[in-house]
C-alpha cells in the first residue's frame, strides 16, 4: 500500500488547513499506531495505520472532499468564526454544507463582494493560495472618476506598497457596469487592490472580485453557492 507523508494526509483530510495542521503536529497532538510523532513526513500508510488528532481517530476514507464558490455579499467576514459574533461565511452557508468543515480559501475583505471558494481540502487550498502557484485575480473596481494612462501604467507596473511592490498587473476599462474597471493580480496581500487605488490617490467605493484561476464567478447571486469541479482547480 502506497505511504505518504502525515501532513499530507492530514490536509487532505478535511479536518483543517495545512496550517493548523502543521501545529496540531509540532505541538505533539498528533499519534500513529499510539505513539506520538512531530515529523511533518512521519510516513502513513492510508487505511492501515491509526491516526489520532487531539485524542480523536480519524477516519480518513469516510470524508468526502468538497469545493464550493460563494458570492460573498458586503458585511459578512470571510472568517469560519468571529470573537465579535459578526456573521461569517458559515452563517450564509446552505445547512447541508455545513457539517463539512469548509474553510475560505485567501480571504475578501468585508465590504468586498464576490467569489470566494470555500474548501475542506487542505491540500487544494495551499494550492490555490500559494504565491509559488500564481494563480490570477481578477477584480472588478468602481471609483469615482477615470484613471489616465500613467496612472493605468503605474497599476500595471506595479506599486510600491508598505510590505514591497506589487507585480505586474493588468487593467481593463469597463462599460455598462457599476463597475468601472478590472484588474488582474497575481498576489493576494492584505487589502491589497484597494491599497495599490488609493496609493494613485483613487479610493475604491465598490470592489467585487469575478475569477480565481480558470474558476470565474459567472452569474452566481450574491449569497448563493455552487460546487465547483476538480477540473477547474488544476
Ligand atoms: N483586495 C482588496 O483590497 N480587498 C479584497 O477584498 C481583495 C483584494
Amino acid at each position: 500500500m502506497e505511504k505518504q507523508s502525515l501532513l499530507k494526509t492530514l490536509t487532505q483530510a478535511g479536518i483543517g488547513s495545512r496550517r493548523k495542521m502543521s501545529v496540531a503536529i509540532k505541538e505533539g497532538r498528533v499519534s500513529i499506531n499510539g505513539e506520538v510523532v512531530t515529523g511533518f513526513n512521519s510516513p502513513v500508510t492510508k487505511g492501515k495505520d491509526r491516526i489520532v488528532l487531539n485524542g480523536k481517530q480519524l477516519d480518513i476514507k469516510a470524508k468526502s472532499f468538497v469545493c464550493l464558490k460563494l458570492n460573498k455579499p458586503k458585511g459578512i467576514l470571510s472568517t469560519t468564526k468571529d470573537e465579535r459574533g459578526r456573521r461569517t461565511i458559515i452563517d450564509i452557508l446552505p445547512r447541508k454544507y455545513r457539517h463539512l468543515y469548509l474553510y475560505p480559501v485567501g480571504r475578501l475583505d468585508k465590504n468586498s463582494t464576490g467569489l470566494l471558494l470555500l474548501t475542506n481540502n487542505g491540500d487544494l487550498a495551499y494550492r490555490l493560495t500559494h504565491p509559488r502557484f500564481e494563480k490570477e485575480k481578477e477584480y472588478e473596481v468602481q471609483i469615482q472618476c477615470e484613471l489616465n494612462i500613467n496612472e493605468i501604467h503605474r497599476l500595471e507596473a506595479g506599486i510600491k506598497l508598505e510590505d514591497g511592490k506589487t507585480a505586474p498587473a493588468t487593467v481593463k476599462k469597463l462599460r455598462d457596469s457599476d463597475y468601472n474597471y478590472a484588474i488582474t493580480i497575481h498576489e493576494g496581500r492584505k487589502h491589497q487592490v484597494r491599497r495599490m487605488f488609493i496609493s494613485i490617490g483613487h479610493r475604491v467605493i465598490k470592489l467585487k472580485r469575478v475569477r480565481i484561476g480558470n474558476v470565474k464567478l459567472g452569474n452566481l447571486k450574491e449569497g448563493q453557492v455552487k460546487e465547483v469541479s476538480r477540473n477547474l482547480l488544476e
